[in-house]
């Protein structure tokens, strides 16, 4: 089965994938990718980020992130850019810059306006801005401007392009918990500000067998404050080896995701954080576990695939 055929029948969600530059030589995982019955959307998994974009202050390279883009256009795939304003994956100049408070500003400002004017579709404007307890996250943005390049970057990604979807993105915000309730009391304030926001972005590592049982319900209360949703970054990992509970187990888990946004109004689709385990960011940064994508190591359809079609 063609999972883009499928979504498109039910005429409401995309389905799509995160993918890299440096895969796209691999044949077998290209055909796949590069499939418009399969994917309706395309996130650069990290071409479009800021040490990839803006390596020197003011000198924006776009060869990578226009790559995928091409390739998103040439299926009609939808694109998603990923991400303006990030902790990690900074060049250098920014990541141990010293910088004032209004220096700093102009410099998310420069950034996310020449990010969005030259890649438009929706965006996640700011990645990770806060703590699991609900707190602003202390990275370099917010020790130099408090909170206030959030503000600064929706503003300049708004006037870049007016009809862009703006999104906040993070993680440990599936369920309802002090984070995504902070992100309800944030982004609300933020808007009766005059700051365009209109989504969040639900990233979506999860864990085979331990879902949160709310994940319907956050959605709803994300889009009852009139805030669109996508689950931006589907994977579900395992610790290894891989069993075939495990896998079955896993395709249950997938089904719930997919089920738990086809059944809210609003959430308007889903993203897998690439879809083979041979090019899973998984074991590289969770020691021993892996195996978190609906396609394997050889390009074959897991369990979990078929978890995702039964989902739609
Ligand atoms: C990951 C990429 O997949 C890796 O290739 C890279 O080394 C680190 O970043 N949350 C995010 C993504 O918002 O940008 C991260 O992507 C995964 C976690």
């Amino acid at each position: 089965p063609f999972l883009n055929l499928i979504t498109k029948q039910n005429d409401k969600l995309y389905f799509g994938t995160a993918t890299n530059n440096v895969q796209l030589n691999d044949t077998a995982y290209a055909a796949i990718l590069d499939d418009s019955r399969m994917f309706g959307q395309i996130t650069a998994a990290n071409s479009m980020k800021w040490f990839d974009t803006e390596p020197e202050r003011g000198h924006f390279t776009f060869q990578d992130g226009d790559v995928i883009r091409d390739l998103a256009k040439r299926n009609g795939q939808l694109l998603r850019g990923h991400n303006c304003v990030w902790h990690n994956q900074l060049p250098d100049w920014v990541a141990n810059g010293s910088f004032t408070k209004p220096d700093l500003l102009d410099v998310v400002k420069t950034h996310c306006g020449t990010l969005v004017g030259h890649y438009r579709d929706s965006w996640d404007i700011v990645n990770e801005v806060l703590n699991d307890d609900g707190t602003f996250r202390e990275d370099i943005f917010f020790n130099t401007t408090g909170s206030e390049y959030i503000p600064t970057a929706f503003h300049a990604a708004r006037a870049a392009d007016p009809h862009a979807k703006l999104y906040a993105n993070d993680f440990n915000i599936e369920g309802i918990n002090a984070k995504s309730e902070a992100y309800r009391n944030l982004i609300p304030q933020l808007r009766k500000q005059g700051v365009p926001i209109d989504g969040i972005g639900i990233q979506s590592h999860l864990i085979v067998g331990q879902l949160p049982t709310d994940m319907k319900e956050n959605m709803e209360a994300f889009t009852a404050i009139g805030l669109e949703v996508a689950i931006t970054e589907l994977d579900i990992r395992m610790t290894l080896p891989e069993t075939e509970e495990l896998l079955e187990q896993q395709k249950k888990d997938y089904a719930t995701v997919i089920e738990a946004c086809n059944a809210v109004k609003g959430c308007v689709g889903i993203t897998v954080w690439d879809f083979s385990d041979k090019y899973s960011w998984v074991p590289g940064s969770f020691a021993g576990q892996g195996a978190a994508c609906p396609w394997d190591e050889n390009m074959k359809e897991k369990p979990a695939f078929f978890g995702i079609v039964e989902g739609f």
